[in-house]
């Protein structure tokens, strides 16, 4: 039987043992009245990390960034948002659906917007258009391939949202990434930030869960939202107990996955179709564009997969994650699969 090495996504690690045992054992209550004791450890643990005041236990990171959005929001207003951001295009429009205000892209180069664009993108009060209320930004980047956003871009857009009687959110699924990568400690980038969540599902290991911290007030009205939402979990314990393995114990290991990233683009950059940079791999995540004169993505994909390796489509390219479940062994067969393809 074949045994695949699974590229697809960091959202495809399987919980580690401890893990296990830790869901196993979880003290657990009735989350919803305010009695789970793992979930409270964990909510304790993200808010101090985080440096904010409290933390909210979301089933998703979409979920998460949507109380976010409607804490922050009122109907008629208006969202500056990164042009290929995750919670714009791949959050099926919850910003419409449940907040009622309107998301205003800004382009960017890698993630990182220009402080003037975001200026620009501000609207001037006025009866016919939405007012700004809040200003979204993503770290690390996904769409753009892991890309590390730095924090003098926080603090140069906290600047302007403070001129501008604004608010910031961060999508943070990948925050732990954009620390372990830049150096930069994940409480230097929230400091810049009104609210953040962060996903602890994804390079993390945990089976499910993200986390969304603020001020305390903002929480208390999220907590109502989550639970409008049908976010209101019961003995959900179970589930914050890996969440506090990730946060504790799976950070540092972000560095391996993010050098495994790197031997994996140099190994494929430069072979016929794959248009790869290996210099802008910061991360965990390489997308490329695939252009060859023969060979399809769908096929390209079709011919990898009979060879053990999953990878996917994304826009007109590919996308390969490194995570816990990938390790030195899987990167070589990926790369031998990509030169017995194209070679
Ligand atoms: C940057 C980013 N934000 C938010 C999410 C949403 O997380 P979830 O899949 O838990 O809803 C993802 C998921 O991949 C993501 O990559």
């Amino acid at each position: 039987m074949m045994t695949y090495s699974d590229f697809r996504s960091d959202t495809v690690t399987r919980p580690t043992e401890k893990m296990r045992k830790a869901m196993a054992e979880a003290a657990v209550g009735d989350d919803v009245l305010g009695d789970d004791p793992t979930v409270q450890k964990l909510e304790a643990l993200a808010a101090e990390t985080m440096g904010k005041e409290a933390a909210l236990f979301c089933p998703s990171g979409t979920m998460a960034n949507s109380i976010a959005v409607k804490m922050w929001t009122n109907a008629l207003e208006e969202v500056i948002v990164e042009e290929r951001s995750h919670i714009y295009n791949l959050e099926s429009t919850h910003m419409t659906f449940i907040s009622g205000v309107t998301p205003r892209p800004v382009r960017s180069v890698r993630g990182t917007m220009d402080p003037d664009d975001v200026l620009a993108h501000i609207r001037k009060p006025n009866v016919h258009t939405p007012r700004t209320s809040l200003i979204c930004l993503e770290n690390t980047h996904n769409v753009w391939g892991g890309a590390v956003v730095r924090p003098d871009n926080f603090e140069a857009v906290r600047r302007i949202a403070d001129d501008h009687d604004l608010k910031v959110h961060l999508d943070g699924a990948r925050i732990f990434n954009a620390s372990q990568a830049s150096g930069v400690p994940v409480r230097e980038y929230a400091r810049h930030v009104d609210s953040l969540m962060f996903c602890l599902s994804k390079g993390l290991a945990a089976p499910a869960g993200s986390v969304l911290v603020a001020g305390r007030e903002r929480i208390e009205f999220g907590r109502r939202l989550r639970k409008v939402l049908g976010g209101g979990m019961r003995q959900v314990g179970v589930l914050a107990a890996p969440g506090i393995i990730a946060m504790t114990e799976m950070v540092e290991r972000l560095k391996d996955d993010h050098a495994r990233a790197k031997t994996l683009a140099r190994g494929i950059a430069g072979l016929p179709g794959v248009r790869l940079d290996p210099t802008t791999v910061e991360t965990d995540i390489i997308i490329f564009e695939f252009d060859h004169p023969s060979l399809t993505i769908p096929v390209m994909l079709g011919k990898l997969k009979d060879k053990g390796i999953l990878a996917l489509s994304v826009g007109g390219g590919i996308r390969m994650v490194t995570h816990k479940d990938v390790g030195d062994e899987d990167v070589e067969r990926a790369v031998k699969a990509f030169r017995e393809i194209l070679s």
